[in-house]
């Protein structure tokens, strides 16, 4: 079975709605570690829009599975992973503009630069995973740069507009997962996947992980939603 890495950054957006303390990050990735998440996510934006510094510092001390650590290449993030050694980093483009991680990186394009954050993190002990397309020119860079882990973005399969389109990107994700296996790459995916579409993709031979955030915080919201209610009801009467 593959295992689930659970991204919680959208609980922290809801907190820096009102910039208070609720919902706290840390209790989050306890829940999600006792319902049987097998890693906690959290990415370090430049912008800090949902996850700071501080919500790192606590989750090192507190995640008993596996911290991994979505960031930028930029050298100020790269350093703050070096001091707070999460198991993993997983390396993203980043635009300040975009809502949500719009596509991999360009392995190819950006060659020194991730060599350079995949090297230097290698040295402090982090093991890297290369958020990219599944693409084999990107696969096929990503073996040449060293890197030993990929996350495939699904974002095309998730985000397609017609069936035709979603099983034209799922051949797609499944010919990469398959030819990256081959080329001896630890294969994790995420991107977009929920309660509708994660199945198709759970079942491709050969993925160690899926990490999937945004649809888990939604579903939490509505699930939730009764019972705190009725425990406010109950306080009022
Ligand atoms: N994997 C990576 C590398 C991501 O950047 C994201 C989004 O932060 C995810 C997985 C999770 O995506 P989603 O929130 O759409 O499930």
């Amino acid at each position: 079975m593959p295992k689930l890495g659970v991204n919680i950054d959208h609980v922290a957006t809801l907190r820096q709605a009102r910039k208070g303390i609720d919902p706290e990050p840390v209790f989050a990735a306890f829940i999600c570690e006792s319902a049987g998440a097998d890693s906690i996510v959290v990415h370090l934006r430049e912008d800090r829009r949902h996850i700071q510094d501080s919500d790192l510092h606590a989750l090192r001390q507190t995640v008993k599975t596996r911290l991994n650590m979505e960031m930028s290449i930029a050298s100020e993030i790269v350093d703050i992973a070096c001091k707070l050694k999460p198991d993993q980093s997983t390396l993203v483009p980043e635009k300040r503009q975009e809502l949500t991680t719009e596509g991999g990186l360009n392995v190819f394009k950006n060659f020194k630069k991730i060599k350079t954050a995949l090297e230097k993190l290698g040295r402090h002990g982090i093991k890297v995973s290369l958020f990219i397309d599944p693409d084999k020119k990107q696969i096929d860079a990503a073996k040449k740069i060293g890197a030993k882990i990929v996350e495939l973005h699904t974002g095309r399969y998730a985000d397609a507009k017609s069936q035709e389109e979603q099983e034209k990107y799922f051949q797609e994700l499944k010919s990469a997962v398959s030819y990256a296996k081959s080329k001896r790459l630890i294969v994790c995916v995420g991107h977009g996947l929920n309660y509708s579409n994660v199945a198709r993709v759970a079942k491709l031979k050969g993925i160690q992980e899926l990490n999937i955030g945004y649809s888990i915080v939604c579903r939490a919201v509505l699930v939730g939603l009764e019972h705190a209610v009725q425990e406010m009801k109950a306080l009022i009467g």
